[in-house]
């Protein structure tokens, strides 16, 4: 990996890429274009210091430029080892709009490195907001303050080899190293922090448990619950980059196959549509009645695992939840039959139990598939390690699906920053108002040449709403 003025990525002459895929990717953004055009000239983000770990993807590098044209100074790093595009990466840094911290293929002791790096302005100052994507930029700030006190009065901090995950290890041992340099660092960081806007759900539901817990230290916006995220980026942005993922790790024709969807949320509806539209015979494990009740309604058919482990072709976890698919399950699977993950973390799949396996053999078919062998001669086909497949096997969601989300946080970051000071938000989890939701919808129909029906004040008074929205209460389901 290469340093070039003060940032970390791979290559810096992939940049001219990077920019043209930009440009492209800008024409497919209009809510984030229009937020530069409608908050770019009163520099409505002036002052802030942005740090954001999220997917260091072209559509990031549009999310980036326009925080960055609103004012603010950026540090960003990726939320996940795999998801960087370092096209996109040597473009930012080299137009200069944010120091990046990433690129395809980090191990964990870097991935933590490069998220304390994204944590660390210039003059021993941390972020004034951040962006978040699963909460690990988040979880190091707050676990940074807990081991300064630790430090405060014991000075000394844990070993942190005594820690289960190759994740809490790595993040401690940072804390470990840094914090004797700078034993207030997290808490000066906090007390400057006037919150952060979460990108995804699994990270939402760590700040809700935080926050249950009274120990969230400043306010956060759930950007996962705007309708224009959750039901379009989760569900659209899967039924795309699912396929994707799948077809460009093993271009495998999924006509006529069993697809085995672990999950019928959000994702796993948006996973399920776009199996069946390849032409794929599709089950869907599931937890909750309702959602399994949606899948039968949808024409699915709702089983638990073990039921189809031995017929299945295609096997994608999607509940945010840990231990769906476990080592046991994959020795009996068919042979090359495909397992992959496209929730946020990756103890959906237990590739580690895999790895441990007796005897298994791994076969690398190219980065991010891999062929485990188990001593029958049978094997199982892995994408991305268990990571979320989408982005360590394709691109991602695209370009227009992400304007909705990152609309969202540009608008949740203006919040933040403009009302630092007015007490609106308290430290607590808050979602953005409903008008600022149908304002991300509308700044997207345009450019489908959608044509909006406009409410006379007769019919607004009959259904008892504004003519100029908002159009459904809070609880309305959509
Ligand atoms: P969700 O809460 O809407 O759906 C998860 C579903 O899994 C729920 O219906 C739940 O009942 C079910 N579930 C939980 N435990 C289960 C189990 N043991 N077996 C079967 N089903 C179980 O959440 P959503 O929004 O669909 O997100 C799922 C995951 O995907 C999260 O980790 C989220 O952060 C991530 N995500 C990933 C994206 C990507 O691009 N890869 C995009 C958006 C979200």
């Amino acid at each position: 990996m290469s340093l070039w003025e003060g940032n970390r990525i791979k290559d810096i002459n992939e940049a001219d890429f990077g920019r043209k895929e930009i440009e492209i990717a800008e024409v497919e953004m209009p809510g984030l274009m229009a937020c530069r055009e409608e908050f770019g000239p009163s520099q409505i983000l002036k002052g802030a210091r942005i740090t954001g770990s999220l997917h260091m993807t072209i559509q990031t590098a549009v999310l980036i430029e326009t925080l960055h044209k609103l004012g603010a100074d950026l540090r960003w790093c990726s939320c996940n080892i795999f998801s960087t595009q370092d096209h996109a990466a040597a473009a930012i840094a080299k137009a200069g709009s944010a120091k990046v911290f990433a690129w395809k293929g980090e191990n964990l002791q870097e991935y933590w490195e490069l998220t304390f790096e994204a944590l660390n302005f210039p003059n021993n100052q941390g972020p004034t907001i951040l962006v978040d994507d699963g909460g690990d930029a988040t979880m190091m700030i707050l676990e940074g303050a807990k081991w300064e006190k630790i430090y405060e009065e014991r000075k000394e901090l844990p070993d942190p080899a005594r820690y289960e995950t190759e994740d809490e290890k790595n993040l401690y041992a940072v804390l470990k190293r840094t914090i004797p340099e700078d034993p207030t660092r997290w808490r000066r960081c906090i007390k400057d922090l006037a919150g952060v806007s979460e990108e995804t759900t699994t990270g939402v539901h760590r700040l809700y448990q935080i926050a249950k817990k009274g120990e969230l230290p400043f306010p956060a916006i759930n950007v996962n619950d705007s309708v224009t995220k959750s039901k379009f980026d989760n569900v659209y942005g899967c039924r795309h980059s699912l396929p994707d993922g799948i077809f460009r790790a093993t271009d495998v024709m999924i006509a006529g196959k069993k697809v085995v969807i672990c999950g019928f949320g959000d994702v796993g509806k948006g996973c399920a549509e776009a199996m069946v539209g390849c032409g794929a015979r599709v089950y869907v494990t599931e937890i909750d009645p309702i959602c399994a009740l949606q899948a039968c309604m949808k024409g699915l058919q709702v089983v638990r695992l073990e039921s189809v482990l031995k017929e299945a072709d295609i096997f994608i976890t999607t509940t945010g939840n840990k231990n769906i698919i476990m080592a046991e399950h994959m020795a009996q699977m068919k042979n090359n039959a495909i397992v992959g993950n496209i929730g946020h973390f990756d103890n959906e799949i237990d590739y580690h139990g895999l790895c441990n396996w007796p005897e298994i053999k791994k076969v690398e078919i190219k980065p991010q598939v891999e062929r485990f062998q188990f001593p029958d001669g049978h094997g199982v086909i892995m994408l991305a390690q268990g990571r979320l497949l989408n982005l360590g096997c394709a691109t991602g969601h695209p370009s227009f699906v992400m304007s909705n989300s990152f609309t969202n946080q540009t608008l949740a970051q203006i919040e933040l920053w403009t009302n630092r000071n007015t007490g609106k938000y308290k430290n607590e989890v808050y979602k953005l108002p409903k008008e600022l939701d149908e304002k991300v919808a509308r700044l997207h129909l345009k450019s489908l040449g959608a044509e909006l029906t406009v409410l006379s004040k007769e019919q607004a008074d009959y259904i008892h709403v504004p003519v100029e929205g908002p159009y459904k209460n809070e609880d309305y389901k959509y």
